[in-house]
């Protein structure tokens, strides 16, 4: 990738570090992870410096519900020699998933879980991810989790740390030596009770190992090589307090910090040319363009059209196969892309755009827009269409909000025209392909728009099925843009 097409989508990821901790008494809302796209604070940032030329063979892991009356998504990266980091994220994710839905005490779902759905803007969980190093033997990664359900917490986050040279995940208490303990908590404690809302009684939990462990759950170097300390809501504070951070200097921390400490730090500071966890690594083949159909002359006035849309991409190896499909038939698409995914794999997005198909935006991660202010709201397109100009040279001018959740508001904060979808395939639940190729093929008529997602490789498996019969039966695949200007 040249180098003046990857400088705007390294800025972009850099700028996914969650930073808004450091005020305290924030609203859920201005601390939602990235909506806002924090601006970056040079040296006092903590993952600013990521470089994604080297994070080879990285995978994003996504799912998410279509149903708006219980949005859900989830996104974490699966880095290839860091397994062990992966499963525990997973793990993290599918538990709180399990919480959101009320599957974790049995008996059948109930969207909000326990918590109910009383919030004023009703139930929602997003986990997405930003990388705070991935350089050397060291890898970072943030997770951060809106749960709109949790007693209106709002925002939590949660470091993962991968030692590539002991080839072990590490949670941030890691970054401390066992014999520096008393030293560092007492430090903390010292700033923490200067803060409002945080009194001697709520820090003491920092005292027992056990509840430590949890609340120092979140940590990671500044470019100056600070420690920066981030509290979710009502760990060491009062809940109104918010979200608190505390920043020890690197003076300060540097003799405290076990050996994996001092590595992040360096890797922090002044990070290598390469990510080498020591896994044996076998590239994946990059992802082929297929041939352009050509220019598309189908007026969707007078032949029967169908406009096939796939969302929250991309995805490997899952987008590279749909386009084969789609390639086979000359079928044109239009892919609703996910920002922070469109960052990790701008090859895809290009292929996708080299092989005739339209690429369209679908926020950076997947929140209910309508949940957000109208700068949160234009954040996450701006966001999203800078990164696929980025990968494509192209900005997209159609969105489609996530959930089809959409009001006043968030069509005032935009110029992207909104699409919604006439046929749901609902293949994130059934991930049946007979079952989502049966429901286009029983319920598409002409000029609608058929939502499918190129997440699932479930649902790609449908796709031959789909083309095949909708082929013979006359109908035309063009995309969104086109069907519009020519019905
Ligand atoms: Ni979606």
């Amino acid at each position: 990738m040249p180098r003046r097409t990857l400088a705007p989508v390294l800025l972009l990821l850099g700028s996914l570090a969650l930073t808004a901790a450091c005020s305290t008494g924030s609203t859920p809302a201005d601390s939602a992870p990235s909506p806002d796209g924090p601006s970056r604070t040079r040296g006092n940032d903590t993952g600013s410096q990521v470089d994604l030329t080297k994070l080879k063979g990285v995978n994003i892991v996504n799912d998410s519900s279509t149903d708006p009356s219980c949005p859900w998504a989830t996104s974490y990266p699966d880095v290839p020699g860091a397994d062990r980091m992966t499963t525990a994220m997973k793990k993290d994710v599918e538990g709180r998933l399990a919480v959101f839905l009320g599957t974790d005490i049995g008996g059948p779902p109930s969207c909000g879980g326990s918590a109910g759905t009383d919030g004023p803007e009703g139930p929602e969980l997003n986990v997405s991810f930003s990388f705070l190093v991935a350089s050397g033997d060291v890898l970072g990664v943030r997770l951060g989790t809106v749960d709109r359900t949790s007693n209106a917490d709002g925002l939590a986050t949660r470091a993962y740390w991968y030692d590539g040279a002991a080839k072990k995940y590490r949670p941030s208490p890691g970054f401390i030596a066992d014999g520096s303990w008393d030293a560092f908590v007492s430090a903390l404690k010292k700033r923490l009770e200067k803060r409002e809302g945080v009194t001697p009684d709520t820090v003491e939990a920092l005292d027992d190992q056990e509840s430590r462990d949890a609340y120092l759950d979140d940590m990671a170097f500044t470019t100056d090589g600070d420690l920066k300390v981030d509290f979710d809501r009502g760990t060491v504070g009062l809940p109104p307090a918010g979200r608190i951070s505390v920043t020890l200097p690197r003076a300060t921390v540097t003799p405290w910090l076990s050996d994996f400490g001092s590595r992040a730090q360096r890797q922090t500071t002044n990070p290598d040319d390469k990510l080498d966890l020591g896994a044996a690594h076998t590239p994946a083949p990059p992802v082929a363009a297929q041939p352009d159909p050509g220019e598309d002359t189908t007026d969707c006035s007078k032949a029967k059209c169908i406009a096939l849309t796939f969302d929250d991409g991309p995805a490997a190896p899952e987008t590279g196969t749909l386009l084969k499909h789609l390639a086979q038939y000359k079928a044109r698409a239009t892919f609703f892309v996910v920002g922070q995914n469109v960052a990790t794999h701008p090859d895809i997005v290009r292929a996708e755009m080299k092989s005739g198909h339209e690429i369209a935006n679908h926020s950076w991660n997947h929140p209910v827009l309508t949940n957000l202010t109208p700068a949160q709201v234009r954040s996450q397109l701006q966001r999203t269409n800078a990164a696929i100009k980025a990968a494509t040279g192209k900005e997209p001018t159609l969105f489609r909000p996530p959930y089809g959740a959409i009001d006043g508001k968030v069509r005032a904060a935009t110029s992207l025209s909104p699409v919604l979808w006439d046929v749901d395939t609902l293949d994130w639940k059934s991930h049946d392909p007979a079952k989502v190729a049966q429901t286009v093929i029983s319920q598409a008529e002409p000029n609608d728009v058929v939502l499918i997602h190129d997440i699932h490789p479930t649902s790609v498996a449908a796709v031959p099925e789909i083309l095949r019969t909708l082929t013979a039966r006359g109908y035309h695949f063009v995309t969104v843009s086109h069907l519009r200007a020519t019905l």
